[in-house]
């Protein structure tokens, strides 16, 4: 428990499902009032709020395309409305999709840019103006990836985007660090969630997934609330512009292993 997270207003977009559904539990869990935004998964957002509620926190609920001005807008609007204020912002929504690079249509290329990094960008940008009009020592957490440092071919628009991430947090956290507010990224590996979940039924291919986690296992979307929660609390006050990766090892050249090479 981090008892300076009680009461504490925490935004997470993407959040019925997933990495996002796991941290609005563990939010709840610290005692924090949770928006909950989601895209298409109506009834799925709405257990979480039930979800976050039992494990003792307070949510609302909003729908809301990260990628549309109009809706980050709101998403601030709705935390001020419903619980009168903003502490905590977690970009946290996020796409894939696997094709060839030299195949890719443009409107993948687009769909995965608008969603992961200008929706990073749009989230953090209002999150931050809030701040600094309030004089709040905010936090702002991105979801990023191992691909923000690992290339992955035939997902070279996730990448990208992952990539853009990274650099958008640093910029960030040296631009905000004078007025207290903290910019962090989370860089989870392969994790049991929804968006791995055709890949990981099947059972050569989790193999496969497995072999390039040193750790041996994929990790449990706890895993990962669990460092958000860490980096959103005062614990982590001196942390700022880092990516924490919570990836098993996976960033560690795992093909090395037991003296390869
Ligand atoms: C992706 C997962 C993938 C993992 C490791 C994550 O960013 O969302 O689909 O399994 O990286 O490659």
């Amino acid at each position: 428990m981090y008892t300076d997270l009680q009461e504490k207003v925490v935004v997470i977009t993407g959040a019925s499902t997933g990495l996002g559904r796991a941290m609005a539990i563990r939010f709840g869990k610290e005692k924090c009032n949770v928006i909950i935004n989601y895209y298409s998964h109506n009834e799925e957002a709405l257990k979480v709020k039930m979800e976050v509620e039992n494990a003792g926190g307070k949510a609302a609920v909003i729908q809301g395309d990260v990628s549309k001005e109009e809706d980050v807008k709101n998403l601030v609007s709705f935390a001020i409305e419903q619980f009168g204020g903003l502490d905590i912002w977690i970009n946290n929504a996020g796409i894939e999709n696997s094709v060839p690079s030299h195949k890719l249509p443009l409107e993948d290329w687009e769909k995965v840019i608008k969603t992961n990094l200008t929706g990073a960008f749009l989230g953090s940008r209002e999150a931050i103006n809030y701040f600094v009009e309030n004089n709040i020592k905010g936090n702002v957490i991105n979801m990023s990836s191992v691909h923000e440092q690992i290339p992955w071919p035939t997902f070279v628009h996730y990448a990208a985007s992952k990539g853009g991430v990274k650099l958008l947090t640093e910029t960030l956290a040296l631009e905000y660090a004078p007025k207290g507010i903290r910019v962090n990224n989370i860089g989870p590996g392969a994790i049991n969630t929804p968006i791995n979940e055709e890949k990981l039924a099947d059972p050569q291919k989790r193999k496969d997934v497995e072999s390039m986690i040193p750790l041996g296992y994929i990790g449990k979307p706890e895993e990962i609330a669990a460092v958000a929660v860490w980096l959103a609390s005062t614990e982590s006050s001196y942390v700022t512009g880092i990516t924490l990766f919570a990836d098993g090892g996976m960033t560690k050249y795992p093909a090395f292993q037991a003296g390869r090479g």
